[in-house]
């Protein structure tokens, strides 16, 4: 039987990647094997795209060319490791998904890319394949970038172009976010990130449970 292909998405410091590998542990001990992935960087040559999108001035480039590069990695990604898992039986849990683009390319910026350009640029990358299911972590954005900041004190590459711009930016994605859960309430559930480790772990497994029925 085909994998289940779930996504979390949400705005920076969410706890999207905590709670990623928390449902991975969860489903090897109910004997299900899960792929943990990301967006961008899932594959080798994403990586290299990621390095370019995640890294550095936050004005080097547009949201165009954001988005061709988002799809390109996407287009990777889902050929070289996303479908073929799903097609070993395998579940792909990823972090971040096409919502990410939506919510940063569209609703997070000025001059943003048209819903139909990025609709037309996930038919040619995805065509008409969706996730089984999309986690949306929602969180005030002021905790979510503290968060992120906090845990960049640590890490060698700092990935932190996003978090690099304004407050107002980061509030029309998290309402960009919510947008898109209500157009598509069948695949979305949105959950409260501002809660313990533990607590939203909890949450998310109730949904697991209650989606997939076991
Ligand atoms: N529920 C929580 N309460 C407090 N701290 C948390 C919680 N969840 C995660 N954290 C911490 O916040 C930081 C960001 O979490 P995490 O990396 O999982 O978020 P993320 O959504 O993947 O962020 P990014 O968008 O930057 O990748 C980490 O240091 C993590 O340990
Ligand atoms: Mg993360």
């Amino acid at each position: 039987m085909r994998g289940k292909f779930i996504t979390f998405e949400g705005g920076e410091g969410t706890g999207k990647s905590t709670q990623l590998k928390l449902l991975s542990e969860y489903l090897a001990k109910k004997g299900l094997k899960s792929i943990p992935t990301k967006e961008p960087g899932g594959t080798d040559t994403g990586q290299e795209l990621r390095r370019i999108l995640v890294t550095g001035d936050k004005d080097k480039f547009d949201a165009t060319a954001e988005a061709l590069l988002y799809f390109a990695d996407r287009h990777i990604h889902m050929v070289q490791k996303v479908w073929p898992a799903l097609e070993r039986g395998e579940w792909v849990l990823s972090d971040r998904f096409a919502d990410s683009t939506v919510a940063y390319q569209y609703y997070g910026y000025d001059k943003r890319v048209s819903r139909e350009d990025l609709d037309c640029l996930y038919k040619i990358a995805v065509g008409n394949f969706k996730p089984d299911l999309t986690l949306i972590l929602d969180i005030d954005p002021q905790v979510g970038l503290a968060r992120s900041f906090k845990k960049a004190d640590t890490m060698a590459v700092k990935e932190l172009r996003f978090e690099g711009r304004e407050l107002a930016f980061h509030q029309r994605l998290r309402n960009g976010f919510l947008e898109i859960a209500a157009q598509d309430p069948q695949r979305c559930v949105v959950l409260d990130a501002d809660k313990s480790i533990e607590d939203l772990h909890k949450d998310i497994v109730d949904v697991i449970t209650e989606r997939f029925k076991f």
